[in-house]
């Protein structure tokens, strides 16, 4: 081989590993991509800043939790009720909504070890003469409110609490329940007042932060004990396998409470 030919046969090695670099490189971020779907109305777990930003505790855990494991995130809003079918249509990966483990939804997808526990509560505007109150035991409380009108968002436990307390039992005309597909468009009901929405029925730390500097208030707790978990497709046991332990993991650390910190005090 003369010199000049040695040359460019060297070239023509040193590109090709350089396509192939870049290619693969290309390949593995595909591979490596992660959708994270959510529903952005349920601060402080998930909600958009004035930028559209898609932000929150459940945001910045599952983000950091998939990164540690090697993935590109990204994140989706959906609204609540479509979650469960995206994540099965595969238009989804991964679900971080505040998604309460229930028996139903483990039917249909497998979720993660439990990281936060909460129960529900209702949510009033200040002054809108609606009068229910903490000392309220269950039945007072449930006959107090069963001539209300109630909303909640599409597919979520509180909807159901309502459903099967109130509907189901008898005691409340299923025309009383108002169902949303965002509990922002709820609160904007029940900022109007007792004409559109006299109460609403959600998770009661997002309850506290919609009562946050506003005219709105939280009086009542429902004890539910519920947990969140992480959903993820059925049979995925590796990806669930290795949430699991990043999870755990980052529970015991000093960023979950941090995140705690930053988002709930
Ligand atoms: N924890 C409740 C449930 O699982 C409400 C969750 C609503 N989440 C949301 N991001 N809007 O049904």
């Amino acid at each position: 081989m003369n010199k000049e030919k040695k040359i460019f046969s060297t070239l023509m090695v040193l590109a090709m590993v350089g396509l192939a670099v870049a290619l693969s490189g290309c390949v593995e971020e595909e591979v490596n991509k992660i959708i994270v779907g959510t529903s952005a109305d349920f601060a402080p777990f998930e909600y958009t800043d004035e930028n559209g930003n898609i932000i929150g505790f459940d945001i910045e855990m599952v983000t950091a939790i998939l990164e540690s494991l090697n993935y590109t995130v990204e994140v989706k809003d959906i609204g609540f009720d479509s979650l469960i079918p995206s994540l099965q249509a595969e238009t989804i990966d991964v679900i971080a909504a505040a998604m309460t483990i229930t028996e139903e939804r483990e039917e249909q997808i497998d979720f993660s070890i439990p990281y936060y526990e909460a129960d529900q509560s209702v949510l009033i505007k200040k002054d809108s003469g609606v009068e229910i109150n903490e000392s309220h035991n269950l039945e007072n409380f449930t006959a107090s409110i069963a001539n209300l009108t109630i909303g909640a968002q599409t597919g979520t436990t509180g909807a159901g609490w309502v459903q099967e307390n109130l509907i189901d039992t008898g005691l409340m005309d299923e025309a009383n329940l108002k169902l949303y597909d965002l509990y922002i468009d709820a609160v904007a009901d029940l900022d109007i007042g007792p004409a559109r929405l006299d109460v609403i029925i959600l998770d009661l730390p997002v309850a506290q932060a919609f009562a946050e500097d506003s005219g709105r208030e939280v009086v009542y707790t429902i004890i539910t004990g519920e947990s969140y978990g992480l959903g993820v497709r059925e049979g995925e046991t590796d990806l669930l396998n290795k949430i699991n332990a990043e999870l755990e993991e980052f529970m015991a650390s000093e960023e979950w409470t941090t995140l705690i910190t930053k988002y709930f005090e």
